[in-house]
């Protein structure tokens, strides 16, 4: 058993900028007169950091924990038991946000949505894996291990072409057409199966200049088939505007990025909401092409240099949060979403009652 295994779950992780989304969270969640109470959707609980600092710092407020990793559900749903049902963990892959609210009886809309993405330092630790360059394991990294391709899979099946699409386009790797034209011709000798191989593959085909700057070579190359494997950038597209139309009027998102490739996602979901969409010229702009977020953040908040030296992992975040001012427009809701919102207010009559 490795010494991770033994440590309690709370030390191993740290929150990425822990107080200021509790903080960015807590107007939205903060007990109301009357009707139920506030509901926090995380949608990567991960170990349940951020969870416990919202259940422990807002009383009011219950959360309901969407991983799809099996075993952080494990592990948080222990970390968080002292909360009684104010905390519902749900298996899920975070694109499913509207399926899941919609289930547990809270289809009018939720308070707050977090999501801190990629993946959790017990992921990166449980050597077993594959996510960590560092440690010989073998060529797996998917989240939720019970389905789906592994690194594996794709390092064997793969075209050459494909295979640098995915290391140029999700690791920004300069050095994609040689790495994957190494990968194809190594494989004709025996299939990929173990981390520690690709690692030494990619660090002889980086030159020798190039590998004295910017940490460990296989870096990138790790990044980007961690980001195939799981379809990261596919989900998190399709995930942000759902949890968007999952808040509540006067709710709050707040996400966390750690790399480009998300952010622009991110920043472009958000950018949709806050801008008004009334053709440019109009004297007046319709209420209906008002925007439907307000910004809470000036671009992205950065970790400061204090959390960088007690987290490294804090260096890349940036963090992105909007509150919901009015309903989303029609016009800006494709049919299915449109179709989706009308049976939402439906539900919200019929089963508000049904809420614990
Ligand atoms: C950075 S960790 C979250 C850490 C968490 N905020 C905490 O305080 O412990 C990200 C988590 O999100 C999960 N995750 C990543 N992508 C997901 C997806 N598409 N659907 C559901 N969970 C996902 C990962 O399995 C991982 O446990």
């Amino acid at each position: 058993m490795s010494d991770d295994a033994v440590r309690p779950t709370a030390d191993r992780h740290r929150p990425v900028l822990f107080q200021q989304c509790i903080d960015l969270l807590a107007p939205a969640l903060q007990p109301r007169d009357a009707g139920p109470a506030p509901v926090l959707v995380d949608c990567t609980l991960g170990m349940g950091g951020h969870a416990e600092g919202v259940l422990a710092q807002l009383p009011q407020a219950r959360v309901i924990g969407i991983d799809r990793d099996p075993q952080a559900l494990e592990l948080a749903g222990e970390r968080l038991s002292r909360f009684g049902d104010r905390f519902t963990p749900v298996h899920a892959v975070y694109d499913e946000i509207g399926d899941v609210v919609a289930r547990l009886g809270y289809a009018g809309g939720v308070q707050g949505v977090l999501m801190d993405l990629g993946v959790s330092s017990l992921q990166l630790d449980e050597a077993d894996r594959g996510f960590a360059y560092a440690q010989d394991a073998p060529l797996d990294m998917r989240m939720d291990q019970s389905t789906g391709q592994t690194a594996a899979d794709v390092l064997n099946t793969y075209d050459e072409r494909d295979l640098t699409r995915v290391l140029r386009d999700y690791g920004e790797e300069r050095f994609a057409g040689k790495i994957a034209r190494s990968i194809v011709r190594r494989r004709a000798d025996r299939p990929w199966e173990r981390t520690a191989e690709l690692v030494d593959l990619v660090r002889a085909c980086i030159p020798a200049a190039t590998r004295k700057t910017g940490g460990n070579p296989a870096k990138r190359t790790f990044q980007a088939l961690r980001i195939e494997v799981n379809g990261e950038l596919e989900v998190l597209e399709r995930a942000v505007p759902a949890a968007i139309e999952a808040l509540a009027v006067g709710g709050r998102i707040v996400v966390e990025s750690y790399q480009s490739l998300e952010d622009r996602i991110v920043k472009r979901a958000i950018a949709r909401g806050t801008t008004s969409s009334a053709p440019p010229g109009l004297p007046v702009e319709p209420e209906t092409h008002r925007p439907y977020l307000r910004a809470l953040t000036r671009g992205a908040l950065e970790a400061d240099a204090a959390e960088i030296e007690r987290n490294p992992r804090s260096a890349s975040v940036r963090l992105r949060a909007a509150e919901r001012m009015r309903p989303t427009p029609e016009h800006l809701l494709g049919p299915a979403a449109t179709r989706k919102s009308r049976t939402a207010s439906t539900a919200r009559t019929t089963r508000t009652e049904d809420r614990p």
